[in-house]
């Protein structure tokens, strides 16, 4: 495991606790709603203090970007935080939420950890290392095609725009495959992908710290990530698609004829 996922590692778990402590008391918590469907409790900013006063101990040149702090400056390489994925299932006592930290040097993704701090999960890769959950090697499903494959998503909450667009593909999908879940943690979607427990996901309008670290959770593990048209502009657009090599290809022609026309170029 290389210097910067030790850090990411460390820093996540003191995330967890500070998370879990919460969890038993969510009641007492003060929420508020940055835009429509969109809360944060004071559970993400202590959450986010932490991972980045952990990671300013050892790396106090390195640019941040965090959710709900923003954008630190700092050298070419950068932290992308996400404190805690999932706060809507947290806050209703839904027991499926992460921690995400990626980090990227020059643009380009070298560490990833996503926990799991509810089933005390820790999902990690190094650029050309792999990826693991715990001390266990990751690999992505062979599936070879929708058929039988169990495939995840996020359903449109707070942008409704291109809703009807996304039920098409669900449609499509819905017909082909063994079935889809929505859990509820785009940081975990990612790492299920990357693990084997679901051999696809897609979803559009993320934000870059719902799946930095994901992305390269499910390329260290053999996997295809791609933005919506089968590209590679998925961490501008937040529209991904994320499966095994056969899936990915199948999902993206599937999801193709939905798109509507300012997402198809
Ligand atoms: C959300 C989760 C969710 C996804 C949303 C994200 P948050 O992150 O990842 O699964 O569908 O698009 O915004 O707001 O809980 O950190
Ligand atoms: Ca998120
Ligand atoms: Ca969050």
């Amino acid at each position: 495991m290389n210097p910067t996922t030790n850090i990411a590692v460390r820093a996540a778990r003191q995330a967890g606790n500070i998370v879990m402590r919460s969890f038993s008391r969510i009641d007492t918590l003060t929420i508020t709603e940055k835009q429509v469907n969109d809360y944060v409790s004071e559970v993400d900013r202590a959450a986010e203090k932490a991972i980045i006063e952990t990671i300013r101990r050892s790396y106090p040149h390195h640019a941040i970007l965090a959710e709900e702090s923003g954008k630190h400056d700092g050298n070419e390489c950068q932290w992308i935080i996400d404190p805690l994925d999932g706060t809507t299932n947290f806050l209703h006592g839904f027991p499926q939420f992460s921690i995400s930290i990626a980090m990227q040097h020059k643009g380009q993704l070298v560490s990833a950890v996503v926990y799991d701090p509810t089933r005390d999960e820790m999902f990690t890769a190094s650029r050309g290392n792999g990826a693991l959950l715990n001390d266990r090697r990751l690999r992505v499903t062979e599936q070879k095609s929708l058929q039988g494959a169990l495939l995840g998503t996020g359903i449109p909450f707070r942008d409704q725009r291109y809703l009807d667009a996304y039920l098409g593909m669900m449609k499509s999908l819905i017909r082909d495959t063994a079935g889809i879940r929505r859990p509820g943690s785009a940081a975990l979607d990612f790492a299920y992908v990357a693990a084997g427990r679901i051999d696809g996901f897609w979803e559009l309008g993320l934000s870059v710290w719902d799946f930095a670290a994901g992305s390269l959770l499910v390329r260290e593990a053999g996997g295809m990530v791609s933005d919506i048209r089968g590209g590679d502009r998925h961490l501008e657009s937040g529209n991904v698609v994320a499966g095994g090599i056969r899936v990915h290809r199948e999902m993206i022609k599937a999801i193709r004829p939905h798109l509507p026309s300012e997402l198809a170029c």
